[in-house]
């Protein structure tokens, strides 16, 4: 039988741990024995594909070769830059680093049957299907999608004996997740999280290059980045010497720009203080999160740590402001969101193909339960009397509340507005927040229901949302007169593959070699 794994697709890192035959989580190395593998992508030539270290040394001489952070794009058409001259979407960007964790896998421990993919708790269901999109391109079946604090969580409390109402405080290479859940033996019920996916390790190696080139020019008058080239090397520079202020209180560097040489020499005192303005945004969206769950810091039997950068002493420090006692230490804030996700991947088949699990590996899946909410508000736009001026207005109307328990399934039914009508708009919108402002949220599947002519006014028309596990929509807009159905799938809309498109792909891919 092949493996079941869960992979951590992250904006700097990525990891990949499978379940053993007892149903535990471990980790597996990369090709070089590296428990983690950079997400970087490199093309050599001849269609010859580098991901991980050597990729990132090879993309800081040869930036335009190179891709990096490719999640922060997640969704989007297109990754910003062309990369080896050609433009690449960031799920095709990411298979190849999906790709170089199956191949190493397969290589060590055997072939992956079925994955599931990590993404942040905020990602929306654009960058969701992105992200199953990459997974798919890299010929992996994936058999579900879990949030990272979650993935996190489920594998702290399965592994080891954490409970009550616990905060995963996520800050990664690239983003922040802030999640709160109340843990009962095995069972991890999610009450609600924020984030913020621009927010994470990389900004912190920006403040460091900012005060590198501060530095620079006050001493020598010139400029220290002259180029992409120049500035993807000083951008490794730069995260060194985040990382050795994380263990001394100060760090040196030599820095050469276009005036020649200059010495350079960092406190951690003047790191903080040029990350404050991020550490204050942290702090609000730790406090928000509490809010939002009417619960204070007290209440927080344990803080877990996840992610790279919650090794920076600044956050430890700052979490124990706010909760009063320092943060638990966490074991393995480098690999616990893979672990989890091979855990969730596991609770998947045994819910879907039982058959595909192992009964080893079932019995130490054993009673462990989990319970999502979804992250946004879902809505549809609808026309309204508004009191005070007297006249129809289209208002935002929410089927599905943020920190709803999912899978959910939420109808309404609305009417139409004037005789003979033969359309319908349906529009699907997304927002953090139930507001009706019709203007501030985001419109993220639109469609027409067409309806017979020569009906009156009033026709009911059912809209029903349902939200998977996987946190992603299904709408269907039925005009109850005729039964006649619109079905918006998120799937189908921009910035997303369809089936077809991504098979095709994949084969496209597979012309490319990884080394
Ligand atoms: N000792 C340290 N001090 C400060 N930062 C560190 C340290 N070690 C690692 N980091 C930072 O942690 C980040 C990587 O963390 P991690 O692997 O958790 O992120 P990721 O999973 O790639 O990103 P994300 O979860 O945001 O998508 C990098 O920015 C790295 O510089
Ligand atoms: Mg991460």
């Amino acid at each position: 039988m092949g493996r079941i794994a869960g992979i951590d697709l992250g904006t700097t890192f990525s990891a990949l741990a499978v379940l053993n035959e007892m149903g535990r989580p471990e980790t597996v190395p990369n090709s070089d024995g590296e428990r983690i593998t950079p997400s970087t992508v490199f093309f050599a030539e001849d269609g010859v594909v580098l991901v991980g270290e050597e990729a990132v040394n090879a993309a800081s001489s040869e930036p335009e070769k190179g891709a990096r952070w490719v999640k922060r794009f997640m969704g989007l058409d297109s990754f910003p830059e062309e990369v080896n001259g050609k433009k690449w979407s960031p799920a095709e960007l990411s298979s190849f680093v999906l790709r170089k964790l199956k191949e190493d896998c397969s290589a060590q421990v055997g072939e992956i049957t079925d994955v599931v993919i990590t993404v942040p708790a905020y990602f929306d269901e654009v960058r969701r299907k992105a992200t199953m999109d990459a997974g798919r391109l890299a010929g992996l079946n994936v058999v579900g999608i879990i949030n990272e604090p979650t993935a996190a969580a489920l594998y702290y409390a399965t592994q080891y004996s954490v409970g009550g109402r616990i905060l995963v405080f996520d800050l990664g290479g690239g983003t922040f997740d802030v999640t709160l859940m109340d843990v009962n033996g095995r069972q991890v019920d999610i009450l609600c999280s924020r984030g913020d996916h621009q927010l994470g390790g990389v900004d912190f190696d920006g403040a460091i290059l900012k005060t590198m080139e501060k530095v620079y020019k006050d001493e020598t008058g010139g400029n220290l980045v002259t180029d992409d080239e120049s500035r993807a090397r000083l951008m490794v520079e730069a995260e060194a010497i985040k990382k050795t202020l994380s263990k001394r209180p100060s760090a040196s560097a030599l820095l050469y720009g276009d005036s020649g040489q200059c010495k350079f020499k960092v406190t951690r005192d003047r790191f903080e203080e040029s990350i404050s303005p991020l550490m204050a945004r942290i702090g609000m969206l730790v406090e928000d999160v509490l809010d939002e769950a009417e619960t204070e810091p007290e209440e927080v039997s344990s803080v877990l740590l996840v992610g790279g950068s919650t090794r920076l002493p600044i956050v430890q420090k700052r979490l124990e402001k706010i909760f009063g006692s320092p943060p638990a230490s966490a074991v393995n804030v480098d690999e616990c969101v893979a672990l989890g996700a091979a855990i969730h991947a596991g609770l998947r088949l045994m819910d879907e193909s039982p058959s595909k699990v192992d009964a080893g590996v079932a019995s130490g899946l054993k009673d462990i339960g989990l319970q999502e909410v979804c992250s946004h508000c879902y809505g549809t736009l609808a026309m309204s009397r508004d009191d005070k001026t007297e006249r129809d207005i289209l208002v935002n109307d929410v089927l599905i509340k943020k920190n709803t328990p999912i899978p959910c399934k939420v109808s309404r039914t609305f009417y139409t507005a004037a005789q003979g009508q033969t359309s319908v708009d349906a529009r699907v919108t997304q927002h953090s927040t139930a507001s009706t402002d019709a203007d501030i949220v985001n419109v993220v599947a639109f469609g027409s229901l067409q309806l017979p002519p020569g009906r009156p006014a009033g026709q009911p028309v059912k809209v029903t949302y349902s939200y998977d596990a996987d946190q992603r929509m299904h709408c269907v807009f039925e005009d109850e007169g005729t039964g006649k159905k619109l079905v918006l799938d998120i799937d189908t809309q921009a910035g997303s593959m369809s089936g077809s498109d991504v098979e095709k792909k994949a084969r496209e891919l597979e012309g490319y070699s990884l080394e």
